[in-house]
Formats: structure tokens, sequence, C-alpha cells
């Protein structure tokens, strides 16, 4: 039995879909924080259950009889470590097999500002001894959506990332990396550091986007405190104005920017381009 946590979120659904081309239903559980908003998953036979990060005994009885756990990274910033412990502490109970974390790159050396939790986590899952794989996922590109369809609209977007690359995926393809993981041998004790094929520039981004959108699309790079400013005028709160703010400072700092080859050797296939998903993004 394989259980993914967080399976009614973005990345949970697609690995639960890729789980359920290669399994029967009867064969995945969805451990989620709101049954109801399983319903369709339950309808198809997969077995939902109850399984919140901050109620350690629902996540007892949620990892009954799991062969493998995917535990998804939790989405409450600051709330994580507490949370993943409560969970690599619940599959130690329920005698969980082998279990799978969502990291993030480099977690336990980057000095990344959303490193510190996944390398506390990262230290628990080795420290309680649970045979288990890391999957460290680089960014998506979809974390880019807002930016992408604003600035198809307006034909510019601004930032302070300055030359610094990403080397994003979509969520698909790290979805199809721990469905490969979960369903295939050989993977325990291993980390991988997933990323996309290319890393892109915000002024290789902006191209893209021109591209799909048919107009001259331009990157304005500001100085971090104009940034931070722009963002506020925009209307955004303070902490997340911090946030991306720093985020754009690791990218600068190259954070982001290292390709490699776990994610295509994972899935078997090349990562999916910035431009498909811009298109995408931009014809929606
Ligand atoms: N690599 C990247 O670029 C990147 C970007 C953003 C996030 N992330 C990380 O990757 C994770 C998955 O990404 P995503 O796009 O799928 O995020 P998402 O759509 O926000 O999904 C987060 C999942 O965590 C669940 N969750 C939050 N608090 C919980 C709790 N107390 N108990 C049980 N479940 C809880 C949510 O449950 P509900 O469905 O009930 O809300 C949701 O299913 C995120 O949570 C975050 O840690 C990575």
């Amino acid at each position: 039995m394989i259980v993914v946590t967080g399976a009614t979120g973005h990345l949970g659904k697609l690995v639960v879909e890729g789980l359920l081309e290669k399994l029967p239903a009867d064969q995945v559980v969805a451990a989620v924080r709101t049954p109801e908003k399983a319903a369709g998953l339950a309808e198809r036979g997969v077995d939902v259950r109850r399984a919140d990060y901050t109620d350690p005994e629902s996540l007892v009885t949620a990892f009954k009889d799991a062969d493998k756990v995917l535990l998804i990274s939790s989405s409450e910033v600051g709330q994580r470590v507490a949370q993943h412990q409560a969970v690599i502490e619940a599959a130690k109970q329920a005698g969980v097999g082998h279990l799978v974390y969502t990291s993030a790159p480099k977690a336990t050396t980057s000095a990344l500002v959303l490193a510190p939790e996944h390398k506390a986590t990262e230290e628990l899952i080795e420290a309680s001894g649970l045979t288990a794989t890391i999957l460290r996922n680089n960014w998506y590109h979809e974390n880019y959506t807002e930016v992408i369809k604003q600035a198809a609209q307006t034909g510019t977007f601004v930032g302070s990332a300055g030359d610094g690359r990403v080397a994003s995926a979509t969520r698909a393809d790290y979805a199809a990396a721990a469905v490969a993981v979960l369903t295939g041998e050989g993977h325990e004790g291993k980390i991988y550091e997933l990323a996309g094929d290319v890393a892109w520039s915000y002024a290789e981004l902006a191209a893209e986007i021109g591209k799909a959108a048919g107009r001259e699309v331009t990157y304005a790079d500001l100085p971090a405190d104009e940034h931070a400013q722009a963002l506020t005028q925009a209307g955004l709160p303070e902490p997340v104005v911090g946030l991306l703010v720093a985020l754009d400072a690791d990218t600068k700092n190259g954070l982001l920017a290292e390709t490699t080859a776990d994610l295509r050797t994972l899935t078997g296939r090349p990562s999916t381009p910035i431009g498909v998903t811009v298109a995408e993004l931009v014809a929606d």
C-alpha cells in the first residue's frame, strides 16, 4: 500500500493520478487533511484517510499497513518542522517500510531562505532510522504563474534576481519522479537533486512570454529595496514581499541554478521546457 500525504494539494493530486496509472486503486491511500475534498478519489476506489500534520493520532491511523509513505512537505511555512516530525514519528510507530520526502535543492547545505525547515526535516528522517528517499525538488514553473499572466497583459514584470537562473520544471515532472520512486526499486537511502534540464534567466522568461503573447515583454531588474517597494505598492502583504525579495536574492546568487540529470533519469523523459508552460498559461 502506498500512502500520499497532502493528496488534495497540487503536487499530491498529480502523484495520486500517476500512481493510479500503475496500481489498482485499492493499493493507493490518499492521506488528506480534509477528506471531503478527496470525495472524487474515494469514488474511484482510492482509500481516503484523514491525516492532519497537527494531529499525530490521525497520522498513525492513516499510515496503517503502509509499505511506503510519500510525505509531501507542508505548505504551512514556519510550522513545518513540528508537522513533519509528527509524520516521521507516526511512520515509525506504524512500521512504515519506506518514507519518501519532498525537500528543497541542496537542503542541508544551501543558504536558500526556505532550506532550514527542509534541512531540519531531512535530519529528523536520518535520526529516525527509517528507510528513506529524499526528493530535493527545485522550483516549479508554476511558481511564476501570476508573473507570466500579468506580464503577458502588461508587457513587463519586475524583480531583483539579476541574471540569476532557475532550473525549474513542472509539478507534473516532479510528480512523475515521485511515482517512479514509489513504484520502482533501488531508491532506498538515495537523495535525488531534481531539477529541470534547462536553467533560465528572468530576461529569457520575458522573451518566452513575449513569444507566447505576441508582443514585446521586458524584465525590469530592480535593486532589492525598490523591488520590495513595487510589491508593497501592488498590495502584497509584508511577509510575502519579504519572502519574494529574499527568493530573488537567492536566485541572483545562483541557489536555484543547478541543472541535474536526476529528474530526467527518474522520469525517463526530458523535463518540460519553461516555454511550454508559458504558452499554456498565456493561452489559458
Ligand atoms: N518546489 C517548489 O517550487 C515549491 C513551491 C511551493 C511549495 N512547495 C512545497 O511543496 C509542497 C507541495 O506543493 P503544492 O504545490 O502541492 O502545494 P499545495 O497545493 O499548497 O499543497 C500543500 C498540501 O499540504 C497540505 N497541508 C497543509 N497543511 C496540512 C496539515 N496541517 N495537515 C495535512 N496536510 C496539510 C494541504 O492540504 P489541503 O489540501 O487540505 O490544503 C495540501 O494538500 C508545498 O506544501 C510546499 O511545501 C514547493
